[in-house]
């Protein structure tokens, strides 16, 4: 999950390539580098650390080329280092090459190229497939593009590459495999990008390469596109409706707090044109079109990794109760390798915001071969797994920059919940009178969610009173199970605090041992059908002297008496209860996130998508 940024045109490319990595930084961020060729050499720049760091190390010497290539990391092979970061420049000094993805056999490939006397600077497999490149070409004396084909037939894995040759500086070539790649096309210039948030501000106009195509990019002749066999393609160009502004913080301190306080608007944007409560309809025309498909399959798979994940668990939760069609929920990175019993009889609902996360795409490519019909819940529009699936429906939530997913999580449960009820109306399991009733509380969610962005002073002084503490525990029933899961998730991830979340009633089958006045207990406790066993269960802790945190509706007074903070949030449906209960959860880790001096939206380890196994 590393950054690519290259131009080709008539303007100075550094300015035009660090500005991108910055908009790209949230793919990765540990090291960053540029090379250009203003004459017939290679220009490089390269350091360990953000992009920041990479432009103030150019500040005085900005060539004037105007074809470059950056690249912001996500260490796989080899340390963050300055020497690991990419761009590469091959061994024979003539070739540079940026990546993202991996080589699995580079090691073998290595080997081979060290016995043909090849030397490496870096432990990095980018290298390697670099040199392989540099071992066709001169050993064939072939061109960059023919060397370049003969190398990727030899190699296995996920990779977006783009190398140059520094004899020919009016030419990319940009190969792609599973690791995705945007090309922008200008005026008489071109943009190639892992995604189109560095592209949107010089054009709308883009293409997305597919698995196994190769782009030559020429200064004179343009863009052409080719398969393996060399076949030249006719690509779509497609109209990108992003707009500038959604990649900027817009006057908050960072992208995740600006997301969350979104979430009004993106769960409304989720439900635009698609749910009137006054006529009582749901229209999806994704799953319109695929409508008999489901109601008649033997069962759901929904698959996702982390937050995707959890909104997969509240879907399952969902589509039985509402729907009453048998699902289950599988991790992606496990389906992919477990020999799954799946078939054409099944429906496999895969969940991911990007669209891009590497085990997710696999998955939903076996599911595929397997014969189950895919449909995908995906927010970036063009994304790879929204390209690949059988139908789908977008969650429209606008970019997430933020590493910690927020607005994306509760526009895949409004997702999830809408599809839900439109399969639930259409099987006859849900009257016309609860149809109603369901519909018209669920227009109402942004307005509550409103409502929890209030409490921001109260939820600030809770996080600093759990700030210091080494690990937490959250707890939920029902609907609010895996909206416990989701709250440790984003506890633990923007502010490196060990935190589990656990279904409420199993926290006596071990977890209870961990309690102590040391760890905090945050424990969902809404009204719905399991509010009395929720409070049994704060009985229970509260008896281990652990500091209670409980979500409740307004009004409550039975744990108002027993927890030590209360976090009031508007009562709504039993299924409807996530979309309300996970905006204090979210508030709550952001907050001690930033009382903890931790980089809230770029945390350490971590990247937004997750394109390598
Ligand atoms: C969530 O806060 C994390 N950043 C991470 O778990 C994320 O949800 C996961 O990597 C899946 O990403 P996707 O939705 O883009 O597939």
């Amino acid at each position: 999950m590393c950054g690519i940024m290259a131009y080709l045109g008539n303007q100075k490319a550094a300015p035009i390539i660090l500005e991108g990595l910055k908009r790209l930084e949230y793919r990765g961020y540990d090291s960053a580098g540029m090379v250009m060729i203003p004459d017939d050499s290679l220009v490089l720049f390269k350091k360990k650390g953000k992009v920041s760091q990479l432009e103030a190390a150019m500040k005085d010497h900005q060539p004037k080329a105007t074809i470059g290539m950056g690249h912001t990391r996500w260490a796989t092979h080899g340390v963050p280092d300055d020497i690991n970061a990419h761009p590469h420049i091959t061994h024979s000094g003539r070739l540079a090459i940026i990546h993202n993805g991996i080589v699995e056999n580079y090691s073998e490939l290595k080997t081979a190229l060290l016995k043909e006397g090849y030397t490496f600077k870096s432990e990095t497999d980018t290298e390697v497939f670099g040199n392989l490149v540099d071992y066709y070409m001169h050993r064939d004396e072939t061109s960059l593009e023919i060397a370049m084909s003969k190398a990727l037939k030899k190699i296995h894995g996920a990779y977006a590459f783009v190398m140059m040759d520094r004899q020919d500086p009016d030419r990319l070539i940009v190969a792609k495999r599973q690791s995705p790649i945007v090309i922008g096309i200008g005026d008489e210039e071109f943009f190639v990008a892992s995604d189109a948030t560095p592209i949107i501000q010089h054009t709308n106009k883009v293409i997305y390469l597919e698995d196994n195509e190769i782009a030559v990019i020429d200064r004179s002749q343009g863009l052409i596109i080719k398969n393996y066999d060399n076949r030249v393609l006719s690509k779509e160009v497609h109209q990108l409706d992003l707009k500038l502004e959604e990649l900027e913080k817009g006057g908050y301190e960072h992208f995740m707090l600006k997301e969350i306080y979104n979430q009004p608007q993106s769960i409304s944007d989720c439900m635009r044109g698609r749910v009137n409560s006054d006529e009582s309809w749901i229209v999806l025309g994704g799953l319109k079109s695929s409508l008999d498909k489901i109601l008649d399959c033997r069962r759901i798979v929904m698959i996702g990794c982390g937050t995707s994940w959890h909104s997969a668990l509240i879907g399952e939760y969902l589509f039985e109760d509402l729907a009453r069609i048998s699902t289950e929920v599988e991790y992606a990175s496990e389906f992919r390798y477990r020999n799954p019993v799946i078939d054409s009889n099944d429906v496999a609902i895969v969940i991911s915001q990007s669209g891009e996360t590497i085990d997710t795409l696999a998955a939903a490519e076996l599911a595929k071969s397997r014969g189950a019909f895919v449909y995908g819940v995906v927010n970036v529009v063009g994304s790879s797994i929204a390209r690949m699936t059988d139908s789908g429906s977008y969650i429209h939530a606008g970019p997430e920059i933020g590493v910690a997913s927020t607005k994306a999580f509760t526009g895949q449960v409004t997702l999830l919940t809408l599809m839900a009820l439109m399969l639930g109306r259409k099987k006859g399991n849900i009257s016309q009178k609860t149809y109603k009733k369901l519909i018209s509380e669920l227009e109402k969610i942004p307005s509550y969610v409103s409502e929890v962005l209030e409490l921001t002073e109260q939820i600030k002084y809770i996080a600093s009173e759990i700030k210091d503490c080494p690990n937490a525990l959250y707890l939920g029933r029902g609907y609010n199970f895996p909206v416990a899961l989701e709250g440790a998730l984003k506890l633990k991830e923007i502010s490196y605090i060990h935190a589990e979340g656990y279904p409420a009633a199993e926290m006596k089958h071990g977890p209870i041992a961990l309690i102590d006045e040391n760890m905090p207990v945050i424990v969902i406790a809404t009204n719905g059908s399991d509010y009395d066993k929720v409070v049994n269960n704060i009985q229970e802790v509260k008896s281990r002297k652990a500091k209670i945190i409980a979500i409740v509706n307004r009004g409550d007074h039975v744990v108002k008496g027993l927890a030590d903070h209360v976090i009031e949030v508007p009562e709504t449906l039993d299924p409807l209860t996530p979309l309300v209960s996970v905006i204090p959860l979210q508030l709550l880790s952001y907050y001690v996130a930033v009382m903890r001096n931790c980089n809230v939206d770029q945390p350490r380890n971590l990247a937004k998508s997750v394109t390598v196994e």
